[in-house]
């Protein structure tokens, strides 16, 4: 797809401007046209304008990641739903594409995933050197939700209804959405949301489908808070022996719904069991498997086709309590930073797996090749001190930290970003639990309960242990990854300036193998032809 026509014109500016004013040509550089908006972020995807909820059709195609979404093209508040596109060639680095699917007679685009169909399983393909891009997607009109499909042979610049739309009419269910679709054991498994459980459909076509199984009426299989939605079903393998000679493999069924996660509002929940082609039998599911531990992180589903056949999960970095009243203007909505996940088993009496998320390697391109700050040296913050990672400013709104913890007795510490007003966001261990502390974070008051501590269950006892936290803070995110990313916390906050210091403040001495901190590229770059409004 190359460079998107915002690229391309923005260069064609510069370089007739510079022409005409007989000059040698000068880009602007990166730095140059980071945003400036208040509260945009840097390094993750956002749109130029306007509403974006869900991730949809995240699929690797022709040497290109694409990233759809719900998108509303006329406001930054909630609209029929498009289909809008992205574009990249590592995950990081998105450029925003033309909207790909319009709403129609049957209804709006609502969610749904994409494919690639290798052997023309459709009849849909039209040129022997390109493989189709088909996308399964919810139309919600008067008819009721129903599924539809639609396909590109352009490799995604536009896509074509198909004719018999829609693939599955409405039996008689409010809610009936979110399809995910993927070529298992020899057919297409469509995973649904139906009301509060999943059903699964099989095509040999992707254009006609059979009810095969569901999953979840019990009331036991996992909360049913609200009605489910977004479900994503993937397998992974799980070293059982711990020394790679029992590999085994499980399958994920992911679930996201409107409350009842760990810190209220939204959130998702996984499953992990068997699926034998047909049947999703889940293991013994209990309340401490969710994907993330913050509030922000919902909708998260899995690109397909990966080439190096991860399971990679971006969601939309909201939280259903609030997500329309973010205090954000010419654009409302974004998604988490991709994470690729893997499966751990860490009790084999009593079979308790646990998903990890870790950020994907592709984000350290984001890091400069010269630190803003770095200790190799270990020291130890006594109890009850604070210290101030730095005494010069570090001046970045987007920044990584990583830092290697000893932990020889029950911690309690914070780490801290903050600025000169005094507004911060803190993560830490307050000797029984992850926590992240957005109380103090600048405007909190365009929700009522934004200003909030939230809390996450450790997986495993916390002693003599070194461990690595990851946190990415990017002008009005931050996303912690820590215990080997079983715990994850991912969260919105409104600072009046960007958050651009750190300090860690500790109840216990705490021994500090080593940190680093990146200040990391901008991503969303400046675009003059787009003025605005
Ligand atoms: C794909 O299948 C359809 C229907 O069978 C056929 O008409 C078309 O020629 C096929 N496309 C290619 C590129 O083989
Ligand atoms: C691997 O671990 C299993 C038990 O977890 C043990 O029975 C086996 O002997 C180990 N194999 C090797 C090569 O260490
Ligand atoms: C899958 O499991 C279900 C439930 O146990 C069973 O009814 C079905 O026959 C199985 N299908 C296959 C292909 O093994
Ligand atoms: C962490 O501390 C323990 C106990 O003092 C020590 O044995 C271990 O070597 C330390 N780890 C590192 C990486 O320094
Ligand atoms: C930091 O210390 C940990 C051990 O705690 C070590 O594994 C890691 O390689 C060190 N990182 C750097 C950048 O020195």
């Amino acid at each position: 797809m190359g460079l998107s026509k915002f690229t391309i014109l923005a260069v064609a500016s510069y370089f007739t401007l510079n022409f005409l004013m007989g000059q040698a040509s000068v880009v602007p550089s990166l730095e140059e046209r980071c945003p400036t908006e208040q509260h945009r972020l840097h390094y993750h995807f956002t749109p130029r304008r306007n509403w974006i909820n869900d991730p949809n059709g995240m699929v690797y195609h022709n040497g290109i990641y694409h990233l759809f979404y719900q998108y509303h093209p006329y406001s930054s508040g909630r609209g029929p739903m498009h289909w809008g596109h992205a574009t990249s060639t590592d995950m990081i680095r998105w450029e925003e594409q033309e909207v790909a699917l319009y709403p129609d007679e049957i209804g709006d685009c609502w969610s749904g995933s994409s494919v690639v169909d290798t052997t023309n399983t459709t009849g849909f393909q039209t040129d022997p050197s390109i493989e189709p891009l088909v996308a399964i997607y919810t139309s919600a009109g008067g008819a009721g939700q129903s599924q539809s499909v639609a396909y590109s042979n352009d490799n995604g610049e536009t896509f074509t209804k198909y004719a018999e739309n829609p693939a599955i009419p409405n039996p008689g269910i409010n809610d009936f959405r979110d399809p995910k679709v993927s070529f298992i054991k020899g057919q297409w498994v469509m995973t649904l949301a139906v009301g509060n459980k999943v059903e699964f459909y099989g095509s040999p076509d992707l254009k006609a489908w059979t009810k095969i199984s569901e999953f979840g009426a019990d009331p036991e299989e996992g909360n049913h808070c609200s009605v489910w939605e977004c479900p994503d079903l993937f397998p992974l393998t799980v070293d059982v022996s711990g020394n790679g000679t029992d590999i085994q493999e499980l399958w994920v069924l992911i679930v996201s719904l409107g409350c009842g996660a760990p810190t209220g509002g939204s959130g998702t929940q996984y499953f992990i069991g068997n699926f034998n082609g047909t049947t999703f039998t889940s293991l013994p599911w209990d309340d401490q498997q969710w994907l993330d531990f913050g509030p922000d992180n919902y909708a998260a589903v899995s690109f397909s086709n990966e080439p190096q056949g991860r399971a990679i999960m971006m969601g939309w970095m909201n939280n259903l309590k609030y997500g329309d009243s973010l205090p954000t203007i010419t654009w409302r909505g974004q998604m988490t930073i991709p994470r690729s996940l893997d499966l751990r088993l860490l009790d084999k009496d009593t079979q308790k797996y646990r998903l990890a998320s870790w950020p994907v390697e592709e984000i350290k391109t984001l890091r400069p090749s010269t630190p803003k700050l770095k200790s190799d040296t270990e020291f130890t913050i006594p109890m009850d001190s604070k210290f101030e990672l730095t005494t010069s400013a570090l001046g970045n709104p987007a920044m990584e930290l990583e830092i290697w913890l000893n932990i020889t007795q029950n911690p309690q510490f914070s780490i801290c970003a903050y600025n000169t007003l005094e507004e911060e966001v803190c993560f830490g261990y307050d000797g029984s639990k992850w926590f992240l502390d957005r109380s103090k974070s600048g405007n909190t008051n365009f929700n009522g309960g934004f200003a909030e501590t939230l809390r996450a269950t450790a997986d495993r006892q916390l002693s003599t242990l070194d461990i690595a936290i990851r946190m990415f803070i990017d002008v009005s995110s931050i996303e912690v990854f820590v215990d080997d990313g079983l715990t994850v916390m991912t969260s919105l906050f409104y600072a009046t300036e960007p958050l651009d210091q750190f300090y860690i403040e500790s109840g216990a001495n705490l021994k500090v193998n080593n940190f680093t901190i990146w200040g990391l590229e901008c991503t969303f770059l400046e675009d003059d032809t787009v003025p605005l409004p």
